[in-house]
């Protein structure tokens, strides 16, 4: 194992910030009634929710198919991730100032916070029960690395909403601030 995956942040972890990362911005979006900075906060989620997918299909879970692979909910949250994809091609369609786009962003949210929940209650405890520790920080390493190729074709687009949803938001500063701070650690760690 190397000395990468021993300091990197377990995968339970780092999905669990995930999912508080898309609930924070989601707060700023209902705290605003300018379009434009709907849509830039719209589009934050939707693309943080694809990569999140992404890693999850790819990394996590296939792990707990291997682990659990009755288990009810390791079975229905693919079905449920193409649901979500189908509403955040929907919310991408729509206009911020069409009133359709409020509606579309609530229902996105309501079948993110189900499957979240579903996830944080039974997924992620099983990991932690029949995984070691080593195994959780190395899956979680594995899960940067793959980030960060998924990142690097949309870096500029994720800065420029970034910035835009930021505007006058405080708790969107602290937790911006707070994912640049995990990404330089994890890039000084490497280079160490
Ligand atoms: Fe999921
Ligand atoms: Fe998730």
């Amino acid at each position: 194992m190397s000395a990468l995956s021993k300091l990197s942040p377990s995968i339970t972890d780092m999905i669990r910030f995930d999912h508080s990362h898309v609930m924070v911005t989601f707060h700023q979006y209902t705290g605003t009634t300018r379009p434009s900075v709907k849509k830039a906060l719209a589009e934050t989620i939707c693309d943080a929710v694809e990569i999140h997918a992404t890693l999850e299909e790819e990394i996590f879970y296939p792990v707990m198919r291997g682990l659990a692979g009755g288990e009810p909910v390791i079975q229905k949250s693919p079905a449920e991730h193409e649901e979500i994809k189908r509403l955040i091609a929907n919310l991408r369609a729509t206009d911020a100032s069409d009133f359709r786009h409020d509606g579309l962003m609530h229902e996105l949210m309501r079948d993110i916070m189900h499957h979240v929940a579903d996830e944080e209650t039974v997924l992620l405890p099983e990991a932690e029960r029949m995984l070691s520790k080593d195994r959780l920080n190395e899956l979680g390493a594995q899960m940067t690395r793959r980030r960060l190729e998924l990142l690097s074709p949309k870096a500029g687009k994720v800065a420029k909403n970034t910035l835009v949803g930021f505007s006058g938001s405080t708790t969107a500063i602290v937790v911006g601030l707070a994912s640049a701070m995990m990404a330089a650690k994890f890039i000084s760690r490497r280079h160490a």
